[in-house]
């Protein structure tokens, strides 16, 4: 590997992802590996620097995770973090112990004279850790253990009131400990601390941008698939259209994006999949759009049990990806648009469980391929939509909100027909519509990050002029989430709420009430199905 790479070294803690995504927050490259990975394997990637995670074990536990303590003599600089700070303590002769009083949150931290710049007199060795960082700031603390004594060759650089070494560090050998956690924003300066343990400590350029990701996946994209043939299922989802448009950049006609409109889209969106990807739009490769909608329907025609439809949709999908497949014999390479969280969650160094949600069902098991090609897999959501503006994709492509597989299918409460596809669709483009005008004039001062309208299955009597109507109740959703794990309802004004109402059921026929949903998760979940 000849990029400047930073390895993560994954001890279990719950913000790997997190440091990894810091790193890269610099513009160098870095992968989370776990601690599992061979010395060897880690010496091939030749990194520039190395940060061992938090973890929630206890070093001296016989079972803990561990390194060998080879790798502190490789002459590599070294971040310890939290357990990662107390591994390199203790496998260096230092004492780790439960500490009298554990910290947790919000920990007032000052920097000894050797770390702290302001204090230390001229031609003294100050910190670079620390660099620019003044004395007294604010870090996350999550810890029952601390280093009671630093190894020998160790200085202490940071303490807290109840955390003798919350740094410490031994600049010969470059290996650098901090107790807390310089990934999370609760800690000040965490941001500048990794960025002066990658650019000044580990020597790297930061020169990881994504024009050059693009110029050099095109590359090795060409390179692998040579005068193959490779298939694309394409959903009009962010990942999937990137991974599309990077595959055509690197080579053209020899791809071949296959679209399934499973009649469970949002208002014009096939068309617009179409116009970007189709033969009217400006990339230079095979589309095919299938058009499934009745087929779906069929299938799904009386079935009213969430799981079951769920498992009709996806089943269905594969089956017509096939079908389309078939159509255009072998193929040598099948792509998916994988991304980065999707790899880590799966498993860090088993082989990728590729999400079911990325071709709505998992994978075809009658195509013929011979290979997978991933183009996204090492890159984070908010990298490959830098790397999607850098291709030129249209910016509501890039910036959709997420939109699940199963589509309308999980908005719409019990069976589905065409007539509440269409009754959702409707409402659902009024919703976003105003939503978004009411962003654009600031009316909404924290746009949500995920808004649509679903259909109840509840029918009410209501008037409208001098007649009775019985019609369906259509439920707004928003929600503010930065994970999608949790998530709370967004506080969207009361006047916007009611235009809302006015014109879904002044325009949408056969809906006659509108009711907001105010769960947050948990206790709900975001779609309603
Ligand atoms: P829930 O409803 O589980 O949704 O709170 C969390 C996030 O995941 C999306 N979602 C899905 N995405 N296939 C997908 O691609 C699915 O089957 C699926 N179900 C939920 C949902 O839109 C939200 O962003």
């Amino acid at each position: 590997m000849n990029q400047e790479t930073i390895v993560v070294l994954d001890f279990g803690g719950q913000y790997n992802q997190l440091i990894a995504r810091r790193v890269r927050e610099c513009e160098v490259y870095a992968e989370v590996h776990p601690y599992t990975m061979p010395l060897e394997k880690l010496k091939e990637m030749n990194p520039k620097g190395i940060i061992f995670t938090g973890g929630p074990n206890s070093v001296y536990l016989e079972d803990s995770p561990t390194y060998t303590e080879e790798i502190f003599k490789l002459g590599i600089p070294i971040l310890g973090i939290c357990y990662g700070s107390q591994l390199m303590a203790h496998k260096l002769g230092g004492r780790v112990a439960t500490a009298p009083v554990s910290e947790y949150g919000h920990t007032k931290t000052m920097l000894c004279d050797a770390g702290n710049a302001q204090s230390a007199g001229e031609g003294s060795h100050r910190s670079l850790l620390f660099d620019g960082i003044p004395g007294e700031f604010t870090t996350w603390m999550s810890h029952t253990d601390y280093i009671a004594e630093a190894p020998e060759g160790f200085r202490i650089t940071a303490r807290t009131e109840h955390c003798p070494a919350a740094a410490m560090e031994d600049p010969a050998r470059k290996l650098y400990a901090t107790q807390f956690h310089p990934e999370v924003m609760h800690t000040q300066y965490g941001q500048e601390l990794l960025r002066n343990f990658v650019l000044k400590i580990c020597g790297c350029s930061g020169s990881w941008r994504m024009d050059s990701f693009v110029e050099r996946t095109v590359q090795e994209l060409r390179e692998k698939i040579g005068n193959g043939r490779v298939l694309c299922g394409l959903s009009g989802g962010v990942d999937s259209s990137v991974a599309a448009v990077l595959l055509s950049k690197a080579v053209g006609k020899q791809l071949t994006c296959v679209f399934v409109d499973h009649g469970l889209l949002r208002k014009n969106e096939g068309d617009e999949v179409e116009a970007v990807f189709g033969p009217d739009g400006q990339y230079d490769l095979n589309f095919v759009r299938v058009n499934a909608q009745h087929r779906f329907y069929l299938k799904l025609a009386g079935e009213n049990d969430p799981e079951r439809k769920r498992h009709i949709i996806g089943e269905e999908f594969i089956r017509v990806f096939e079908e389309e497949a078939k159509k255009l014999g072998t193929v040598d390479f099948l792509a998916q648009g994988t991304i980065y969280p999707d790899v880590i969650e799966s498993g860090l160094g088993k082989s990728a469980v590729i999400k079911s949600h990325h071709n709505v069902g998992g994978l075809p098991e009658h195509v013929d391929f011979k290979e997978i090609v991933e183009p996204l897999r090492m890159l984070f959501k908010d990298e490959v939509r830098r790397v999607g503006l850098e291709l030129g994709i249209p910016e509501y492509l890039v910036f959709r909100q997420p939109f699940p597989g199963p589509g309308l299918g999980v908005r719409i409460i019990d069976d589905i027909t065409a007539e509440k596809v269409r009754i959702v669709q409707e409402a659902d483009a009024i919703y976003r519509e105003e939503v978004d005008a009411a962003v654009q004039r600031g009316e909404i001062q924290t746009p949500p990050n995920q808004y649509f309208a679903a259909l109840s299955n509840m029918r009410s009597v209501g008037v409208m002029g001098d007649f009775r109507t019985y019609d369906y109740a259509v439920v707004l959703r928003a929600v503010c989430t930065s994970d999608f794990m949790t998530a709370d309802c967004t506080d969207i004004p009361f006047a916007v709420l009611q235009r809302c109402m006015t014109r879904i059921i002044n325009e949408v026929k056969g809906v006659n009430r509108v009711m907001y949903d105010l769960t947050s998760k948990p206790p709900g979940t975001i779609e309603l199905e």
